[in-house]
């Protein structure tokens, strides 16, 4: 019998984070202030972020206790599972073999309450009452909800309008763990109510959500602000899902020849790759692939250019070094909400610029046929974000066959798509589109980078 899950143990669950910070071959660029365009200091983050979140933002200690507290919640639905997929691989009919490291069972359904659980503790340790967020299609949101349910704390949601409207799930789950959810644009901000004056029917971005939590952070004292992805304490806190899926690999006795995840701003992909990312600059694994994927209709990676950009539509975010598609664009409506970012996480920037990661686009509709086709085999709905790491790793499968070579494929499965339906639905009925890359509106949105002191 040849085994199908691999199944870590409570107390072996890893009680350190990796930060890749001090094994970068070039250091990263410094982020920048927004108003001043100048490297930005741990003072300047203070109004948005407690001080333990920003000294990890900056750390270069190469491991990070994870606090028993958060360890304690995380044994609440960690370790998650690492599955080998023989039914998808004998449907293939490849010689690959395929795993996956399934981050659904969280109760939020996805991999993000890893960075929730630890930022809600970090609040609370400094006396935060209350943060404010953004969301798109709701995974954020309600991985932020769950942690501040477990902290005590306030919660304040700004949902991209749009998903607010057509995904009510979402906003229930949010408001049955005590957050209070409000569409972006909003009346309550500035930033939205500037929005809403421009274009009364704009469906949002995450973008703009974030201008509007941030404003609303920096407007009051018992405040701060969290962000889902993008910066390095979000990877650093998301490494578990690495570090466990290292000691699961082990136990299955193999090793990825290719690790594959989707990249909205890169912090599910990132926590599983980064640990395996010490072998290739080690030397000990040099031909590891590492492959991002994005969507057509937000390619960040494989369009974008490297340059400083704003965070978030309004300009109130720090400004730092990323590919972008400029952060006034708003991306065609596709179904995977957390891949519709115009940026990208500067680690996951700076890897790709040094050539030790690549990146692929898809278009949605072969990528929800690649969901179909893991739902009919292995069994598990998968959210649309994720469905991108599936048409990636079945067609490198489907090369295997061709070539008769034996790969082993580690799949980076962000999360469930449990309240996705409808996007599957139009799938099945066939009323699902493509969107095409956006190039004017992307060239557009670059003509709004924001200028930066030369040599940066
Ligand atoms: C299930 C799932 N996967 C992936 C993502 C993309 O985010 P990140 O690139 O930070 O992992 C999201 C974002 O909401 C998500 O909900």
């Amino acid at each position: 019998m040849e085994r199908t899950k691999f199944i870590l143990d409570e107390k072996d669950m890893p009680t350190q984070w990796y930060n890749v910070q001090p094994d970068l071959p070039e250091p990263l660029p410094p982020p920048l202030h927004p108003g001043t365009k100048q490297p930005i200091g741990p003072d300047d983050l203070a109004p948005l972020f407690p001080m333990a979140l920003i000294m990890q933002e900056v750390s270069q200690e190469r491991y990070i206790e994870i606090p028993e507290e958060v360890q304690a919640i995380y044994r609440t639905w960690r370790p998650t599972v690492l599955h080998r997929a023989h039914r998808l691989e004998k449907a293939l009919d490849t010689p690959a073999k395929i795993f996956y490291k399934y981050e659904g069972t969280s109760q939020a359904g996805s991999h993000k309450p890893n960075t929730a659980v630890a930022q809600a503790y970090y609040n609370k340790q400094e006396g935060v009452k209350r943060i404010a967020t953004e969301t798109g299609a709701g995974q954020w949101g309600s991985a932020m909800a769950m942690g501040c349910m477990f902290f005590g704390l306030e919660l304040k949601v700004y949902m991209v309008r749009i998903s607010y409207n057509q995904k009510p799930y979402r906003r229930i789950l949010m408001e049955t763990w005590g957050a209070q959810v409000v569409p972006s644009p909003s009346t309550e901000t500035n930033a939205g109510r500037s929005m809403l004056s421009r274009d009364p029917e704009c469906p949002g971005s995450l973008g703009l959500a974030i201008s509007e939590a941030v404003e609303d952070a920096v407007s009051r004292d018992d405040t701060k602000y969290s962000l889902g992805s993008v910066l390095n304490h979000v990877l650093l806190h998301q490494t578990i899902i690495g570090e466990e899926t290292i000691k699961q690999m082990e136990m299955a006795d193999a090793y990825p020849d290719i690790i594959v995840g989707c990249v909205g701003g890169g912090s599910n992909f990132a926590g599983q790759f980064l640990p395996w990312l010490r072998d290739k600059l080690s030397g000990k694994k040099p031909d590891l692939r590492i492959i991002c994927v994005e969507p057509q209709a937000a390619p960040t990676l494989t369009k974008g250019p490297y340059t400083y950009d704003f965070g978030d539509e309004a300009g109130m975010a720090p400004i730092v070094k990323m590919y972008t598609l400029g952060h006034t664009f708003i991306p065609p409506p596709v179904h995977a909400g957390g891949l519709r970012y115009h940026g990208m996480a500067p680690i996951v920037s700076h890897l790709y610029k040094l050539g030790l990661i690549e990146a692929k686009a898809e278009y949605q509709v072969p990528v929800f046929e690649a969901g179909v086709q893991f739902a009919r085999t292995e069994g598990i709905i998968t959210g649309p974000e994720p469905c991108h790491d599936l048409r990636v790793a079945i067609d490198e499968a489907l090369k295997c066959k061709e070539s008769g070579q034996s790969k082993t494929i580690l799949i980076a499965h962000s999360g469930h798509g449990h309240f996705d339906l409808a996007a599957y639905d139009e799938y099945l009925s066939g009323r699902l589109q493509d969107y095409e890359y956006p190039e004017e509106k992307v060239k557009e949105a670059l003509a709004h980078l924001p200028e930066v002191p030369g040599g940066l």
